[in-house]
């Protein structure tokens, strides 16, 4: 894959230690779910290591100091349905105030093109740092249609978040929308004939919800 000055991989000895776990065909669906949160909050320390201060005065008690702080109503979390959602808590973890929207995408299973079937989204999302979540990017069709959406609706500070990256979804998003921050945590080897991603997890919304 050629580089891309928009994609970021985010290796850590101990985001490759939980990602070992949710390889595993044996991890249940308790632990699935708790260590795609964690991933999630790991990786959002990082991704928003950009994110808008403010400065405010405090009076610790000694003197009185400046210190920054996150900037108020400047984020919000976009989660894609489902699997998305596993992601949101581990970064609420961090960012409590930040407003959240959802937008539902499955992909058709014949053509592997993603379907809308849900948009509701904060007030004012277009003034906010907006992260799209999704645990798998493979195609990279539902990412690249949720951020066309988001540009739709006048949002101009769009990162996108996927725990597994393949090659072909990270190409696919780091091309159509160069002004996009994307963060994987590990870059795989490729996706089967059936576009899911090797070695991968297998299908995360199964796994995070227990429906299979
Ligand atoms: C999965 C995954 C992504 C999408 C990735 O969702 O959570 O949204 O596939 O594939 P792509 O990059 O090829 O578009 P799925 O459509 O299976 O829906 P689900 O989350 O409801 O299970
Ligand atoms: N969606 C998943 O949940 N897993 C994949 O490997 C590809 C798409």
């Amino acid at each position: 894959m050629k580089n891309y000055n928009n994609v970021h991989i985010l290796d850590h000895p101990l985001i490759r230690h939980k990602l070992a776990i949710i390889r595993d065909k044996n991890t249940n669906t308790k632990q699935f779910r708790e260590i795609i949160s964690e991933l999630a909050t790991l990786m959002a320390y990082e991704s928003f290591k950009d994110v808008p201060t403010q400065t405010i005065t405090v009076e610790t008690p000694l003197e009185t100091t400046t210190q920054t702080v996150v900037k108020e109503n400047s984020i919000a979390i976009v989660p894609i349905l489902r699997a998305g959602l596993g992601m949101v808590d581990g970064i609420l973890s961090l960012f409590p105030a930040a407003k959240v929207g959802h937008i539902g995408l499955y992909r058709d299973e014949e053509t592997f093109e993603p379907k809308e079937y849900y948009c509701k989204l904060p007030v004012n999302i277009e003034e906010k740092v907006v992260m799209v979540v999704d645990p798998m990017l493979a195609t990279g069709g539902s990412a690249c249609d949720a951020i066309t959406m988001l540009k739709k609706r006048g949002c101009k500070k769009i990162k996108l978040m996927s725990i597994i990256g393949a090659p072909e979804g990270v190409t696919k998003v780091a091309e159509a929308h160069p002004d996009v921050e994307i963060y994987v945590s590990t870059l795989d080897r490729c996706l089967n004939e059936r576009c899911y991603i090797l070695p991968g997890l297998g299908d995360a919304g199964d796994r995070i919800f227990g429906t299979k």
